[in-house]
């Protein structure tokens, strides 16, 4: 069996990615230079050198940095298009899209111009490449309730395009509680909700966010392991976990991939998917994320498949067209010659 092409070729769904975290070192230079934009580093390769990250943090600080040469539409419509065609060679069908709005508007780039960038590229993939996808507006958690609510209020005329609200950005020390009343009024506004919890912060950051912010799914959420109680109640109010192996390696979430829990959470009855993250900072999109996890834990054929249905299945797509994915699933593995 050959898993390496089953996994380049089943159809998969991505459910946590950062449209910011997928602009690659080169595309940032041509878009820094149209823009004529001075980066501290003299070449792509010298950019590379510095993704080392000790902590979350440590990323999220080159990160903003980095998405600072963005100014235009056109500059929106070039880093999504590049995710998309990313998604076409990967057999990514379906993706759900993360972008910070705040990144962008607390440097005087308008609302408008970063969601009319995003949902042109939407479009055309949609139409040349044939890949659904939706929005997920995430708030930066680092930044004010008064400031999320200022976001909300930015989104409202675009609510036909934006699907659900996140929560991302620096965990520790910023809980989701802090932001339950604008999650409250997103809810209220037709938005679903989802947040990053327990990627760094404890169990306690799952717990405000599926009790106080009432989420849909939970981002990362590695630390629900170190709470049975915790997994129990996951598990009953049937929440996926959008896990990401790489990002987790990178940001020493956890210290080498043959120690990932991805394996025990599928064991103790949780719904986890794989997703990439920010897949230009850490070393490779989705399907390089379902390579290195399945190699470092030796996962089977049937674990592969589990949770490449799992990300179709906890998807936001409407159940005809998530229907029809899944049987794309079962039709390819059916079907699968080496
Ligand atoms: N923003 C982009 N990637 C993130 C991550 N892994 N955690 C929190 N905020 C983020
Ligand atoms: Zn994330």
């Amino acid at each position: 069996m050959d898993i390496e092409k089953f996994i380049r070729k089943i159809p998969k769904a991505e459910l946590h990615l950062h449209i910011e975290g997928s602009f690659q070192p080169e595309l940032m230079f041509e878009i820094a230079q149209r823009n004529r934009i001075n980066i501290k580093y003299k070449s792509v390769e010298e950019l590379r050198k510095a993704y080392q990250f000790n902590c979350l943090q440590d990323f999220l600080d080159i990160y903003y940095t980095g998405a600072g040469v963005l100014q235009t539409e056109q500059d929106f419509y070039d880093l999504t298009m590049a995710y998309f065609c990313e998604c076409e060679k990967e057999n990514i069908l379906f993706a759900e899209i993360m972008f910070d709005p705040q990144t962008h508007t607390k440097r005087g780039i308008a609302f408008a111009t970063v969601i009319q960038g995003i949902q042109q590229a939407r479009e055309d993939s949609k139409e040349k490449l044939g890949i659904d996808s939706l929005l997920i507006m995430s708030y930066l958690r680092h930044l004010s309730e008064a400031d999320a609510f200022e976001t909300l209020e930015q989104s409202l005329p675009y609510k036909h395009l934006i699907h659900s609200v996140g929560l991302d950005s620096s965990e520790k020390g910023n809980p989701p509680s802090k932001f339950r009343r604008v999650f409250e009024a997103s809810a209220k506004e037709g938005y679903k909700v989802v947040a990053h919890a327990g990627e760094e912060g404890d169990a306690s950051y799952v717990w405000e966010a599926i009790n106080e912010l009432e989420i849909a799914r939970i981002d990362h959420g590695n630390n629900s392991l170190k709470d049975e109680k915790l997994i129990a109640e996951i598990i009953k109010r049937d929440l996926a976990l959008t896990v990401c192996p790489l990002s987790n390696l990178e940001l020493q979430v956890v210290k080498d991939l043959t120690s990932h829990p991805i394996r025990t959470m599928l064991q103790k009855g949780l719904k986890a998917t794989v997703n990439s993250d920010d897949p230009a900072y850490f070393g490779g999109y989705l399907t390089e994320n379902f390579l290195q996890i399945q190699k470092a834990l030796e996962l089977t054929k049937d674990e592969i498949v589990t949770l490449v249905k799992n990300g179709f299945q906890y998807s936001f797509a409407e159940d005809t067209l998530k229907r029809a994915y899944l049987e794309k699933v079962d039709d390819f593995v059916e079907n699968f010659t080496e």
